[in-house]
């Protein structure tokens, strides 16, 4: 059973309205809340319900045994970050199916590397990319064409095209920022999407939910913001890069640094999580954190005018 119609309980009007609706995959509807997809198709919630459950079904969604996890494991692939060192420590670069997170302070270059990966996605598998398009959602205002231009340069891609294979989303609020990643599975399937990146995930939620009054409701939104985000990724084996900013403690009170003001967002969700810290001039420090099969390590790179690269290179 591959189409909307053969799902129980949708019948060719109801399919009709999915479509018009942008449902138009077994997999978009898989991936979307009965909420969501009540609102969008007139649908109650109940019978949204049931056919979201029906297409997890029909697309395998749910109880599996570990040979068919296997499988879906094996269908992992990386996109290099320009880095031999963080490729390494990242067991081969930024995986699809997970979400990666980097976090650090100002200037420690998560937005560099957010740029990076947008290019880097598009190179052919063997130069490390996936051969796809990216989706660039910008929350700071601080994505820079220019930066894309002397990246491609420098791994030879064709500038324009690089520029044309990055889709760009401006989001001006936390709520917006919501609704930009609710809608995606949509560009994800006719763009070839491969990778979705937030710059930055947390900035909105922080500035619009502030002090510990709110935490509990900002942490609520979040995690729900991440949550359709990992499904992204996981039902269109997709890579999604998302961006935190944290303060260094300037005192060492704290201790580990890594528990920065602001903290993680993806304790709720699986994935990787990178600590950035400034080094030595254009020196960077990443330190994978908390990985779910692979050694806590650093590794050092370069943030250069052609883009992240390693220091043994310049
Ligand atoms: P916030 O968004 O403020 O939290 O910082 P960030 O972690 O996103 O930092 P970002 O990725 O913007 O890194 C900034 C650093 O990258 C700067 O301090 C520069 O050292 C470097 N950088 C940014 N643009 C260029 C560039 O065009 N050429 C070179 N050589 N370095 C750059
Ligand atoms: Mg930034």
């Amino acid at each position: 059973m591959k189409s909307l119609q053969d799902l129980p309980g949708v019948g060719p009007a109801t399919a009709e309205k999915l479509v018009a609706s942008g449902y138009k995959s077994l997999e978009s509807i898989a991936v979307a809340t009965p909420g969501e997809l009540s609102a969008a198709t007139g649908l109650s919630e109940r019978a949204a319900q049931k056919i979201i459950i029906a297409a997890r079904k029909a697309l395998d969604i749910g109880f599996k045994t570990a040979d068919i996890i296997y499988e879906q494991r094996l269908k992992v692939s990386r996109i290099t970050t320009g880095s031999r060192n963080l490729d390494k420590l990242l067991g081969g670069g930024v995986e699809t199916q997970t979400i990666t997170e980097v976090f650090g302070e100002f200037g420690s270059g998560k937005t560099q590397l957010a740029h990076q990966l947008a290019v880097n996605v598009q190179l052919p598998v063997e130069a490390g990319g996936l051969n796809g398009k990216a989706l660039y959602i910008d929350c700071e205002g601080t994505f820079r064409p220019e930066r894309i231009v002397a990246m491609a340069n420098a791994v030879g891609l064709d500038t324009k095209e690089t520029l044309k294979n990055i889709i760009f989303a401006r989001a001006y609020n936390s709520d917006h920022q919501m609704l930009i990643a609710e809608q995606a599975k949509e560009i994800i399937e006719e763009e070839g999407i491969k990778l979705v990146i937030v710059d930055s995930v947390t900035g909105h939620f922080r500035a619009e939910y502030p002090g510990r009054e709110n935490l509990a409701e900002r942490q609520q939104k979040l995690n729900r913001h991440l949550h359709t985000l990992a499904r992204l990724a996981d039902v269109f084996n997709i890579a999604v890069f998302i961006t935190n900013q944290v303060m260094a403690r300037p005192d060492t009170f704290f201790g580990d640094p890594t528990t920065a003001v602001g903290g993680h967002v993806l304790f709720h969700v699986p994935g990787a999580r990178i600590y950035l810290r400034k080094s030595k001039g254009n020196r960077r420090i990443a330190r994978l954190v908390d990985s779910p099969y692979l050694p806590e390590a650093e590794a050092m790179f370069i943030i250069t005018e052609e883009g992240i690269r390693d220091p043994e290179e310049s």
